[in-house]
């Protein structure tokens, strides 16, 4: 008898990756499962013997979520990267170390490649196949349902046919992901853009309306750029995060309706919700306010954008990435201290930051008494700044298509005494 190839399966517990164990084996593979734990606070030991059930020759469970805020989600947070300037790249975030533990694994028990469940219109498969070939070019990729061509009600078909149990997510009309950075809704009702999201769509986030009418306030303590405190004590990563979707899910923080842009060319309709990331990404954006050059932070925000923009594509194990970090930790030196932000009823305000190093001096900025600013010099130096223009206005005329005896209304009143 042949040996029987051997792939490892990013496996959910959910439908399509359940019949995809049993896929497999039809064509000859051996699975392994590896379900990873990025906090979506479910029972993994169930799905471990669920995998086992199926048909895996073994299953693993991993915790990855000290890794993933540490390897992936911080150096996002440095970046301030939003994908689109909406999206905290959540599930973008999670699939290159899902990918990377699947390589690990592969390696472990000697496997000829990896597999997920991935469908072949998403983002996601791309993250998968191009983590797998920049860490491990010698390992095939396997994607069942790429492959298959079953709707849903097939796979619930096969899934009778061959005894596997069907979850009863498959009820909920959504395709949801979620980890400690955030959890993604789509499809549904949500497939049409003119619908507003109905409630059942959300589930980290109290609906604004119903959320407490009195204003709470959260201080953040940064060191280099890293959140490291809540509320004046020192607070390890994942309770800091798992607190923070807490209390900003409790007043309605964190929601997003997003119209993306998929890397392979399809607009599709996202809702979010993402409550420590949108308090952590404005706490932490403050705070660069205020200790960041001008020049900084405004080269900054173009490689903000890039950054998401090459993360949600699935360059993560990329040059241009590892590039663009060593840049933003070099930024990220002096962005010390703490913010205070007041949510209240979905909202979510900037009311206080303070830095050791900060650029802001109370000396240079008053309006008031004690101000050590030379206005004098201010004349001088904007001759020279306005010199350009003005040399431009006498050598070639009229600067701008304004016109302007269109400013003045004609019916001009001119009072005298
Ligand atoms: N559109 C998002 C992304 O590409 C999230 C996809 C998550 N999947 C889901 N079934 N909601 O990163």
């Amino acid at each position: 008898m042949p040996e029987r190839e051997k792939l490892v399966l990013a496996y959910s517990g959910g439908l399509d990756t359940s019949v995809a164990i049993r896929w497999l084996n039809e064509r000859g593979y051996d699975v392994v499962a590896l379900t990873i734990d990025l906090g979506e606070k479910k029972d993994l030991e169930a799905i471990q013997r669920r995998a086992l059930r199926v048909g895996a020759v073994a299953a693993y469970v991993v915790d990855g979520k000290v890794p993933f805020l540490r390897d992936f989600v911080w150096p996002s947070l440095q970046a301030g990267a939003l994908y689109e300037k909406e999206y905290p790249l959540a599930t973008a975030l999670g699939r290159p170390l899902i990918a990377a533990l699947l390589v690990q694994i592969a390696r472990r028990e000697g496997a000829e490649g990896v597999a997920h469940g991935c469908t072949g219109k998403g983002n996601d498969q791309v993250r998968f196949d191009v983590t797998t070939a920049a860490l491990a070019p010698e390992l095939k990729v396997v994607a069942p349902v790429r492959e298959w061509g079953m709707n849903r009600d097939d796979e619930i078909e096969y899934a009778r046919e061959h005894g596997i149990e069907v979850p009863a997510t498959v009820e909920s009309p959504y395709s949801t992901d979620e980890n400690l950075w955030g959890r993604s809704i789509e499809a549904g009702i949500l497939e049409d853009p003119w619908q507003e999201p109905p409630g059942d769509v959300y589930e980290w986030t109290a609906d604004p309306r119903r959320a407490p009418d009195e204003p709470v306030y959260v201080e953040i303590g940064f060191e280099e750029g890293l959140p490291v405190a809540l509320d004046g004590k020192p607070t390890p990563a994942v309770e800091l995060v798992e607190r923070l979707n807490a209390v900003g899910g409790a007043n309605g923080v964190g929601r997003i309706d997003h119209l993306e842009n998929r890397l392979i060319g399809i607009k599709s309709r996202e809702i979010y919700e993402a409550p420590a990331a949108v308090l952590l990404l404005q706490a932490h954006q403050a705070l660069e306010d205020i200790t960041l050059t001008k020049d900084v932070a405004r080269f900054k925000d173009m490689v903000a954008a890039h950054w998401a923009q090459i993360v949600y594509d699935g360059l993560w194990f990329s040059p241009l990435r590892e590039a663009l970090h060593a840049f933003v930790a070099h930024t990220q030196r002096h962005v010390s201290g703490q913010v205070r932000l007041k949510l209240y009823r979905g909202s979510s305000t900037v009311v206080g930051r303070k830095a050791p190093d900060q650029l802001y001096r109370m000396e240079l900025a008053t309006y008031g008494r004690g101000d050590q600013f030379d206005q004098s010099a201010a004349a001088g130096f904007i001759k020279l700044f306005g010199m350009g223009v003005r040399t431009a206005a006498e050598v070639q005329g009229k600067l701008s298509s304004l016109d302007l005896d269109k400013l003045l209304p004609g019916d001009l009143k001119r009072l005298t005494p």
